[in-house]
């Protein structure tokens, strides 16, 4: 399988309760690599372009709110498959339905909190990716 690098957000529900860490080494024991990672407090401007994908969607309004009421932290994982074992890690969105082990069974509070975003597909992967980082910051 190629190597792919993919854009995961650790968000404000794991930052507050100080998940950082935890979260980071199910990723790493997973084979997938940090190469690129930042602490940033987005603004609801910046958190509605992000999803706007959803804007039509009726959580739309909260999903910003939600994103933009404490840091994230974004990231570049990278590895063999990254975007679908990042989706495996991650588990299903809705922490009631993520497999045992998975990030949001561990530490989801709810759909909406559900603590991490992956991209779905390479497109959105490098759309996602150009929207957080430079190439200059992406040290492989
Ligand atoms: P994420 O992978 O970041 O992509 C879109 C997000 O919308 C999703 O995770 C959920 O956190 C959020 N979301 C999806 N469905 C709902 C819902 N019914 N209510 C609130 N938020 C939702």
């Amino acid at each position: 399988m190629a190597i792919e690098r993919t854009l995961s957000i650790i968000k404000p529900d794991a930052t507050n309760r100080n998940l950082t860490g935890k979260i980071n080494a199910k990723f790493e024991d997973a084979g997938l690599r940090i190469v690129a990672q930042k602490r940033i407090k987005l603004s609801m401007e910046q958190a509605g372009k992000f999803y706007e994908v959803h804007a039509a969607r009726p959580f739309y309004g909260e999903l910003c709110e939600f994103m933009a009421s404490a840091p994230v932290v974004v990231q570049v994982l990278e590895g063999e498959g990254a975007i679908a074992k990042n989706r495996e890690v991650m588990g299903a969105t809705n922490p009631k339905d993520a497999a045992a082990g998975t990030i949001r069974a561990d530490f989801a509070l709810s759909v909406g909190e559900n603590s991490v975003h992956g991209s779905d597909a390479p497109d959105t992967a490098a759309q996602e990716i150009a929207y957080f980082f430079s190439g200059l910051e992406l040290v492989g």
